[in-house]
């Protein structure tokens, strides 16, 4: 591991972080670090008055529909996407979960700088809930934004188990008339291979794309330029958006003439989407959750776990929205319909998906939300490694829990580099904390595609004190290995 440390003395006192204690891999959970250190950040953080919304949420096993469709898998309540949540920055969300699963899981809310203990990694920030078990999350939600949750055990996320958590500004600047979520998935759980039985087969020995249930290809690789070569690993069955496949979409009810907002959310496991809206282009206003200039364009490029926000000035029709799996072949859509007009048919491609593509490196921070001109006081370079044939994806040479953890201390600003040595994307994903891009204008995100043979620069201020992690998105990367930590030490 290579880092450099500058300086490496404390700021920001109060913080109390000289009760750190170094947890060791393995050490028993919630024993790991600064409670006072925790619960003086969430302090910090909580408004006085601040209203709590409470939300029950249960974990189920069993029948979901997808449109017509009806599958055995597993959600939160028996629908996919799971319950919206809905917020407003500033307020405590008290998230009440019931698991009915026949296994243990937990919540992760992606994207949200939480206090740590409520981070939903089991092991590192809470013991695993078990089956049958139950666990109350309660946390200051300090940040507007386009958001997510999913469990952060195994492969469930590629289960149905996900949903959008909105954090509506409070000054909200938009002058938008209707606001769109989507939620963007892979889905082969009830339909094809079973996700462990995937992860156990690609770890078994990867090359073998014989069991793929429908594979689009005949070579069974998915290659893509925009993400440098391998799109994924998997050939999923069907795509979707907000738990509907292509044949039968979801239609949203709209005006011509209206302004949109559409919340743009990846939440599959192996797949990058380029999505467009037929007929129109649009403006990217958000990436994870966080404003940036905004940026016209036909196509949009999303990784898994990341975030777009994009505004649309709606014609008089019924227009598709269509998600293509990059480099995979398949594809989801949604209607938007505003006035008459017939629907285009499943297999229509809108001339946009081979237009102006935006991709991360397109946007800049707005004012609001720009780095601190600083050089980083630490930086840690993480290179990132595997093959389809090990299935052994690692950080700086090791997987998950072998890694070492990165340290950072209270008040630094730490830089990661991604160092991508593989052949294959990796939407590399920091909890707890956003960086701030090195390349174009420095958007603000806490999700990142690094190509094949990409350094990227990732600087954040270490502001959240706790045990984090450090992982790639790709949700069968991260179970192979390629997770490290992050924590805080005096
Ligand atoms: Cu959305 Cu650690 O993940
Ligand atoms: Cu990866």
């Amino acid at each position: 591991m290579s880092y450099l440390s500058r300086r490496s003395f404390l700021i920001g006192a109060g913080a109390g972080v000289g009760a750190v204690v170094l947890g060791a891999c393995g050490s028993p959970s919630n024993s790991f670090s600064p409670a006072s250190a925790v619960e003086e950040a969430e302090r910090l953080r909580r408004q006085d008055g601040a209203p709590v919304r409470v939300v029950d949420l249960a974990t189920v096993a069993g029948p979901v529909e997808l449109g017509p469709l009806l599958v055995e898998s597993w959600s939160y309540g028996g629908t996919v996407p799971g319950p919206e949540i809905r917020i407003r920055a500033g307020e405590v969300l008290q998230v009440r979960l019931r698991n009915q699963l026949p296994t243990e899981t937990t919540i992760h809310w992606h994207g949200i700088a939480l206090r740590n203990d409520m981070d939903g990694v089991p092991g590192v920030t809470q013991d695993p809930i078990p089956a049958g078990g139950e666990f109350t999350y309660e946390f200051a939600v300090p940040d507007p934004g386009t958001y997510f949750f999913h469990p952060h055990v195994g492969v469930q996320l590629d289960r149905g188990l996900y949903g959008s958590l909105i954090v509506e500004d409070p000054d909200e600047p938009g002058g938008y008339d209707r606001e769109v979520v989507m939620v963007l998935d892979d889905w082969t759980d009830g339909v094809g291979e079973a996700p462990d039985d995937i992860l156990a087969r690609l770890t078994a020995g990867g090359m073998d794309h014989s069991g793929m249930g429908m594979g689009n290809e005949d070579s069974g690789m998915a290659m893509s330029d925009v993400l440098g070569g391998d799109a994924g690993d998997v050939m999923y069955p069907l795509y979707l958006i907000n738990g509907r496949a292509a044949n039968d979409p979801q239609v949203i009810e709209a005006n011509s003439g209206e302004r949109l907002r559409l919340r743009i959310i990846n939440a599959g496991s192996d797949t990058a989407f380029r999505l467009a809206v037929g007929g129109h282009s649009f403006t990217v206003t958000h990436s994870d959750g966080f404003p940036v200039m905004p940026v016209e364009g036909d196509a949009l490029l999303i990784g898994m776990g990341e975030r777009y926000d994009l505004e649309v000035s709606m014609r008089e029709g019924v227009t598709p929205v269509v998600a293509i799996a990059e480099g995979k072949g398949g594809r989801a859509r949604l209607l938007i319909r505003a006035g008459t007009g017939e629907p285009p048919p499943a297999e229509h491609l809108p001339d946009e998906l081979q237009g102006r593509l935006v991709t991360v490196d397109a946007l800049a921070a707005t004012a609001r939300v720009e780095p601190k001109a600083a050089e980083p006081d630490r930086i840690h370079r993480l290179a990132l490694d595997g093959d389809m044939m090990s299935y052994r994806w690692t950080i700086n040479g090791d997987i998950w829990k072998g890694t070492l953890p990165l340290d950072v201390s209270s008040g630094e600003r730490v830089r990661l580099e991604f160092d991508n040595r593989s052949t294959m994307f990796h939407p590399m994903h920091l909890h707890g904390h956003t960086f701030h891009m090195s390349l174009g204008g420095g958007a603000r995100k806490d999700t990142v595609i690094v190509k094949p043979g990409q350094v990227l620069a990732a600087d954040f201020e270490a502001d959240n004190p706790g045990r984090w992690v450090v992982h790639c998105h790709n949700i069968y990367h991260a179970e192979a290995g390629m997770m490290t930590g992050l924590t805080y030490t005096p």
